[in-house]
C-alpha cells in the first residue's frame, strides 16, 4: 500500500514509518519540515500533499500540538493552539483526504487517551482528544467509496515519559503504539478508537 505518514520524523511517527517499511508498504514521510512538506494548520498545503502525493490508499496522522498545563495556568492561545493544531488540522486532513485517497482506503488520525482518562494538566488534551473520537466515530458513517477513518488513542509513550523526566512504568513503547496505526490501516476497522494497550 502506498501509505502517506504525516508526522513521520516525531515519536510516534517514526515507529510508524519504520513498521510499515518493514511490512513492505510505499511510505511517504510528511511534516512541517519532512521530506514532503505539509502543514496540518494550512489546509491549502494539506490540498498541496495530495496534489503532490497521488494514489495514495492511506494516511496516517501522528501529528498535531495541544497544550498539557494547569488547568488556572491554560491561556485562550493555549486552547487555541489545540483547535487550531490537533483538532481542526486532523479534521481538515480527513475532509481533504476523503477526496484523494484510492477506492477503499484509510484516514488514521491520532487522540490519545486523556480524552478519557484525565490527570491534572490535561483539561485542554483531553477536550481535544474527546472531540476527535467524536469526530471520527461520527465521519466514519459517511465515509464515501469504501474509505474507512479510525483514530489512535494512545497512552503515554515511554519514549517521552523519559523525555520529561516522569515515570516510564505507564507508558508503553512507540514501538507498541505503532503496531495501533499498522492494524488501522491493514484490517477492516471503521469509525473505531484504537487503544494500543488493547491490541497485542
Ligand atoms: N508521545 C506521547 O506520549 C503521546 C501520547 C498520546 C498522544 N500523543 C499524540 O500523538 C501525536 C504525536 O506525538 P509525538 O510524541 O510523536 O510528537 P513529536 O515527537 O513531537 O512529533 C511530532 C511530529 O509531527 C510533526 N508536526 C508537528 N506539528 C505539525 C503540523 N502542524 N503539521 C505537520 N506536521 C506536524 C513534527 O514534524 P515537523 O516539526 O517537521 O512538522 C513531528 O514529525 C500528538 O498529537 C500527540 O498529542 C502522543
Amino acid at each position: 500500500m502506498k501509505i502517506i505518514v504525516i508526522g513521520a520524523t516525531g515519536t510516534i511517527g517514526r515507529e510508524v514509518a519504520k513498521a510499515a517499511i518493514a511490512k513492505g508498504h510505499d511510505v511517504v514521510s510528511a511534516s512541517r519540515r519532512g521530506e514532503v512538506k505539509v502543514d496540518l494548520e494550512n489546509a491549502a498545503s494539506i490540498r498541496a500533499l495530495f496534489g503532490a502525493v497521488s494514489h495514495a490508499d492511506a494516511v496516517v496522522c501522528c501529528a498535531g500540538e495541544a497544550a498539557f498545563k494547569p488547568f488556572a495556568d491554560l491561556t485562550d492561545a493555549d486552547y487555541q493552539l489545540g483547535l487550531r493544531s490537533k483538532l481542526m488540522g486532523q479534521v481538515a486532513l480527513a475532509r481533504v483526504a476523503k477526496d484523494h485517497l484510492n477506492d477503499s482506503g484509510s484516514i488514521t488520525l491520532t487522540a490519545g487517551i486523556l480524552a478519557r482518562e484525565p490527570m491534572v494538566g490535561s483539561a485542554s488534551v483531553s477536550l481535544i482528544n474527546a472531540g476527535l473520537e467524536g469526530f471520527t466515530r461520527a465521519a466514519a458513517l459517511e465515509m464515501p467509496r469504501g474509505l474507512r477513518i479510525n483514530v489512535v488513542s494512545p497512552p503515554w509513550v515511554t519514549e517521552t515519559l523519559a523525555k520529561l523526566g516522569m515515570d516510564t512504568a505507564i507508558g508503553l513503547t512507540a514501538a507498541r503504539v505503532a503496531g495501533a496505526y499498522l492494524a488501522a490501516v491493514e484490517g477492516t476497522y471503521q469509525g473505531v478508537v484504537l487503544d494500543p494497550r488493547r491490541l497485542g
